[in-house]
C-alpha cells in the first residue's frame, strides 16, 4: 500500500498492533456504501470516467453482496476494513480499482463510516428503550392500585402506588430517547470530502454524497470534519446515562426480589441458581446490568481520555475510538434486550407492598397533616405524631391500631374521622397533586408516556 516511499514492511508485531481490521470489518456495509456514493460523485464531475465509475460501482456491489452471502471473507491480514475493500476491488475489477481513492483519504472515509455505522445503531437502540418503556408502562398500568411504601434513604417515607414508581423510570427513558434523537441530529453530517484534512483540489460535490448516504449537511471545515468524535463522545454520554437508569431500576428489582422485601418475583427464565444453596434464586440479569453501567463508563472515559491531548486534525490515536464506542453499543443492546423482558416477566405481590406500607409509619406525615387541618400549627403536629409514632414503637403496634383515648391524651383535636384520615390507601389517594401518586395524576402519567411513544393521538 505505500508503494513509493518505504523500502521495507512493517515489522509483524508492529502490523498487528496497528491494525483495526479486527474490530473496524464490523463496518464493511457503510464502508463499502460510502464508496459506492463517492464513486458515483466521481463519475458524475467528471473526475473518472463514467466507464470506470461503473466498474467500480458494480466491484463494490459484488463485494457487499459477497460479504453478505459468505462467499467473500474478510482477509484479517488487512490493515483495517478500508484498504481491505479497496484491495479486493482492485483484485476484481484492476486498474479503475485504484482510482477509487482519488480525492478522498482515509481520515473522511472512517469518519464517514462511523457516522453512519453508529447512525443505524442508534436507530435500533431507539427501538429497545421503547419496548422497554411499553414493558414497564404495561407493568404500571397492571399495578395501578397496588400500594406500596416510597422510600427516601431507603427508610419508608409516604405511601405510594407502585405503578407511580415504574412509572418514574418511564420518564427516564423518555428523556433518554430524546437524548439519544438530539445526538443522532449532529452526527448526521458529512465529512466525506474534507478529505486528509484540506480539502481537495478536484471538482468534488460534497452535497451530492451527502444526500446519497442520507446525511442532513456536510461538515463546514475540513479539518473539523476529519478530527471530530464529539458524536462518539455524545453517544456514549447518552448510553451511560441509559446504563445509569437501568443500573438504579436493577437495584431495586434487587432489592424487591429479596426476601426482605418480597415486593417481586423475578420470572425464572430471568433468574440463576446457586450450586450450593439451593433455596437461591438470584437476580442475575439485574445484577449484571448493573455491574455492565460501570463499563459504559470505562468507555466513555476512554474516549474522552484519548481524545483530550490529540493536535488537529487525524491522529492515529483516533482509531481507539471504535472498540470503545462499539463496545457501548454493544453492551446497551445486551442490556436493553434481557431487560424489557425480565420487567415484564416479573410479578407484583401486592400483598407484601401493602403489608409493608402498612408497618412503617409512612401516614405518619398524615397524622400530622390532620392535625394541621384542624387548625395546628405543623411543627406542634409534626412533633404530636412523632411522639405516637415513638409510643407505637414502644408497644409494638402501628397508628392505625391505637384507640382514639390514646390519641386524645396528646390532642383533643383528634377525632374519630382520623382513623379514615391515616388509611394507608387515602393517604395515597390523597396526594393528587400534579405528578403526585394519585389515581388521577398516575392516569395524565400513562396518557403522557403513550403520547409521547405515539401510541395514542393527543
Ligand atoms: N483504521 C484507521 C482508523 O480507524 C483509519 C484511518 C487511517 N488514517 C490514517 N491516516 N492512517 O482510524
Amino acid at each position: 500500500m505505500w508503494a513509493g516511499r518505504f523500502q521495507k514492511a512493517l515489522d509483524s508485531e508492529a502490523d498487528d498492533f496497528n491494525s483495526s481490521i479486527f474490530f473496524d470489518a464490523r463496518m464493511y456495509k457503510q464502508d463499502i456504501t460510502g464508496s459506492i456514493a463517492h464513486a458515483g460523485m466521481l463519475k458524475k464531475c467528471g473526475i473518472v470516467s463514467e466507464a470506470d465509475g461503473d466498474r467500480i460501482i458494480e466491484g463494490l456491489q459484488g463485494i457487499l453482496a459477497d460479504l453478505e452471502s459468505g462467499a467473500l471473507k474478510i482477509d484479517y491480514g488487512a490493515e483495517d476494513i478500508h484498504m481491505f475493500v479497496e484491495a479486493e476491488l482492485t483484485s476484481r475489477i484492476g486498474e479503475a480499482g485504484k482510482r477509487l481513492h482519488t480525492a478522498r483519504s482515509r481520515n473522511d472515509q472512517v469518519a464517514v463510516d462511523i457516522r453512519m455505522y453508529l447512525r443505524d445503531e442508534a436507530e435500533e437502540i431507539r427501538g429497545l428503550l421503547i419496548a422497554l418503556i411499553k414493558a414497564v408502562l404495561s407493568q404500571a398500568e397492571h399495578t395501578k392500585t397496588c400500594i406500596m411504601p416510597g422510600y427516601t434513604h431507603l427508610q419508608r417515607a409516604q405511601p405510594i402506588y407502585f405503578a407511580h414508581q415504574l412509572l418514574a423510570y418511564c420518564m427516564m427513558f423518555l428523556r433518554d430517547l430524546d437524548r439519544l434523537a438530539d445526538a443522532v441530529k449532529r452526527m448526521n453530517i458529512s465529512p466525506l470530502g474534507c478529505c486528509a484534512l484540506a480539502g481537495t483540489s478536484y471538482p468534488i460535490d460534497r452535497a451530492y454524497t451527502a444526500s446519497l448516504l442520507g446525511f442532513d449537511g456536510v461538515a463546514m471545515n475540513s479539518i473539523d470534519g476529519v478530527s471530530d468524535r464529539d458524536f462518539c463522545a455524545e453517544l456514549l454520554s447518552v448510553f451511560s446515562i441509559i446504563m445509569m437508569h437501568l443500573s438504579r431500576f436493577s437495584e431495586e428489582i434487587i432489592l424487591w426480589s429479596s426476601a426482605e422485601f418480597r415486593f417481586i418475583e423475578l420470572d425464572d427464565a430471568y433468574t440463576t441458581g446457586s450450586s450450593i444453596m439451593p433455596q437461591k434464586k438470584n437476580p442475575d440479569m439485574a445484577e449484571l446490568v448493573r455491574g455492565k453501567t460501570g463499563r459504559v463508563y470505562g468507555d466513555l472515559t476512554a474516549l474522552l481520555t484519548a481524545l483530550k491531548g490529540l493536535p488537529l486534525a487525524y491522529n492515529k490515536d483516533m482509531q481507539e475510538d471504535k472498540e470503545a464506542v462499539f463496545d457501548g453499543v454493544d453492551t446497551v443492546k445486551k442490556c436493553l434486550r434481557v431487560f424489557a423482558p425480565m420487567v415484564s416477566t416479573m410479578k407484583p405481590l401486592p400483598e407484601n407492598m401493602k403489608k409493608a406500607a402498612q408497618t412503617g409509619f409512612i401516614n405518619a406525615t398524615d397524622a400530622a397533616d390532620y392535625l394541621v387541618g384542624k387548625g395546628m400549627p405543623f411543627r406542634a403536629a409534626y412533633k404530636i405524631s412523632g411522639q405516637l409514632v415513638a409510643l407505637c414503637i414502644e408497644k409494638n403496634t402501628v397508628l392505625e391500631a391505637l384507640p382514639l383515648a390514646v390519641y386524645k391524651e396528646y390532642s383533643d383535636l383528634f377525632a374519630e374521622d382520623l382513623y379514615e384520615a391515616i388509611n394507608i390507601e387515602t393517604c395515597a389517594e390523597k396526594r393528587g397533586s400534579a405528578g403526585g401518586t394519585g389515581q388521577q395524576s398516575l392516569s395524565a402519567q400513562i396518557a403522557f408516556v403513550k403520547a409521547q411513544l405515539g401510541l395514542t393521538e393527543e
